[in-house]
C-alpha cells in the first residue's frame, strides 16, 4: 500500500468536535482531538468557545473546573477565571489592593463555529493568540434553519487514516453490511460511478441509488444522491426526493491519537415521515455504524503486526486519491502556497 508517510494529522483544517447538544450551557467539556486536550465552554450569549485544556497557573485542566454564569471558566485548584477568549479575569487570592495585571494571563484559544446543530474546530499548526482559519467551514449543504440531529459517536480503534479509508471504501459493503433490510451478498452488481473534484475532496457525481439497496426503496418519488468526501475526513451524503426534499447524512471523523478516531454521524430530513420514523432510523443507523466498528475490531487487531498493506484497483481508488491529497495539502502549509486539489475527473468501477 502506498502509504503516508508525513505528519498523520492535518493542520489548518476544520474537525468536528461536538454535536451541540453535547454542549450545555453552564457545563464544561473536556476532549482530546490530535493528542491535544481541549476544553469547550459557552459564553453568557451561548456561544460555543475552545481552549487549551490546561490552567496557565499549575496546568490543572480547566474541564475540570466550572463554568460561571457569566461564562468564564473557574479553575478548580486556585479558582482563578478565564474568559471565552482565554483571557484571565481573576486571582482570587491577590489582595484587593494588588497592581498585578491579570488580564496579561492567556489560555490559548482555538477558533470555534457553531453550525446546524454541530460544532467545529479549527486546528492551527501553531498554537498562537488570535488565530485566522485559513479555511472556510466544511459545507454541509444546509440552510440557516436546518439543524442536524445527532446519530451517533463512537470511538474507532484505529487513525484517522485507517477510519477514513473504511468510510470511503465501496468494496466492504458486501461483507459487512449484509442485512435483510439493506442487501445481501447474492444481488452483487457492476457499479459505474463518476467522480469530479471539488476543493479539498471529491465528489461521486449525482446519480440514482444503486438498484440492490433495499434501504433506498422506502423513499418514494424521484430520488438521487450525490456523496461528497473532503480533508481531513468528512462524508456527506445528499439525497434529493422529487422536487424540494433532500436528506443530508454526514459522517465525520476527528482523531483522537495515533490509534483512535472519533467518528460521528448526524442526519437532516425535511420529510415529515422521519421525524415519525426517527427512533427506528436512528437504530437503523447506529446498526450500520457498529458494523463498521465490529470489523474495525478486528482490523485493529490486526495492525498490531504491522503488517504490510495493499491499494488495489478500482475499488482502492478513492483510498489512494485520499492520500494523494494529505500529501498536497501538507506540502501546500509547508511551502506557504495555495492548495490545489491534484485530482481530475475519473469514472470508477467495482463490484459490490
Ligand atoms: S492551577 Fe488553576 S488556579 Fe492554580
Ligand atoms: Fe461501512
Amino acid at each position: 500500500m502506498q502509504e503516508d508517510k508525513g505528519e498523520l494529522v492535518l493542520r489548518n483544517l476544520w474537525y468536528l468536535a461536538l454535536p451541540s447538544g453535547a454542549l450545555k450551557k453552564g457545563k464544561v467539556v473536556g476532549r482530546t482531538i490530535a493528542k491535544e486536550r481541549i476544553v469547550f465552554g459557552r459564553d453568557a450569549e451561548g456561544k460555543p468557545y475552545a481552549l487549551r485544556d490546561n490552567c496557565p497557573h499549575r496546568g490543572v485542566p480547566l474541564s475540570q473546573g466550572n463554568l460561571l454564569d457569566n461564562g468564564t471558566i473557574q479553575c478548580c485548584y486556585h479558582g482563578w477565571e478565564f474568559d471565552s477568549g482565554g483571557v484571565c479575569r481573576k486571582i482570587p487570592a491577590l489582595p484587593p489592593e494588588s497592581k498585578a495585571d491579570v488580564t496579561k494571563i492567556r489560555v490559548p484559544k482555538y477558533p470555534v463555529v457553531e453550525m446546524n446543530g454541530t460544532i467545529w474546530i479549527y486546528l492551527p499548526d501553531k498554537l498562537s493568540p488570535n488565530i485566522e482559519p485559513k479555511e472556510p467551514v466544511p459545507d454541509l449543504h444546509l440552510g440557516a434553519g436546518e439543524t442536524l440531529r445527532h446519530v451517533e459517536c463512537i470511538v474507532m480503534p484505529t487513525n484517522i487514516d485507517h477510519s477514513v479509508i473504511g468510510l470511503i471504501d465501496p468494496a466492504h459493503v458486501t461483507f459487512v453490511h449484509q442485512s435483510w433490510f439493506w442487501r445481501t451478498a447474492k444481488s452483487l452488481k457492476l457499479k459505474t460511478k463518476n467522480f469530479e473534484p471539488i476543493p479539498r475532496g471529491w465528489k461521486m457525481v449525482r446519480h440514482a441509488p444503486s438498484a440492490n439497496s433495499k434501504g433506498y426503496h422506502v423513499l418514494k418519488g424521484d430520488v438521487s444522491t450525490e456523496i461528497f468526501f473532503d480533508i481531513p475526513g468528512n462524508r456527506l451524503e445528499h439525497i434529493s426526493i422529487g422536487k424540494s426534499n433532500k436528506i443530508i447524512s454526514i459522517t465525520t471523523l476527528t482523531p483522537i491519537d495515533d490509534h483512535r478516531t472519533e467518528l460521528n454521524h448526524f442526519f437532516y430530513s425535511s420529510l415529515a415521515i422521519t421525524n415519525w420514523l426517527w427512533w427506528p432510523l436512528k437504530s437503523l443507523g447506529r446498526t450500520f455504524i457498529g458494523q463498521d466498528v465490529g470489523v474495525f475490531q478486528k482490523l485493529a487487531k490486526g495492525l498490531e503486526n504491522d503488517p504490510p498493506l495493499m491499494l488495489v484497483g478500482e475499488p482502492d481508488a478513492q483510498a489512494r486519491w485520499y492520500y494523494e491529497l494529505k500529501k498536497q495539502w501538507r506540502a501546500a502549509q509547508e511551502q506557504g502556497t495555495e492548495f490545489r486539489n491534484p485530482l481530475q475527473a475519473e469514472t470508477l468501477h467495482w463490484v459490490t
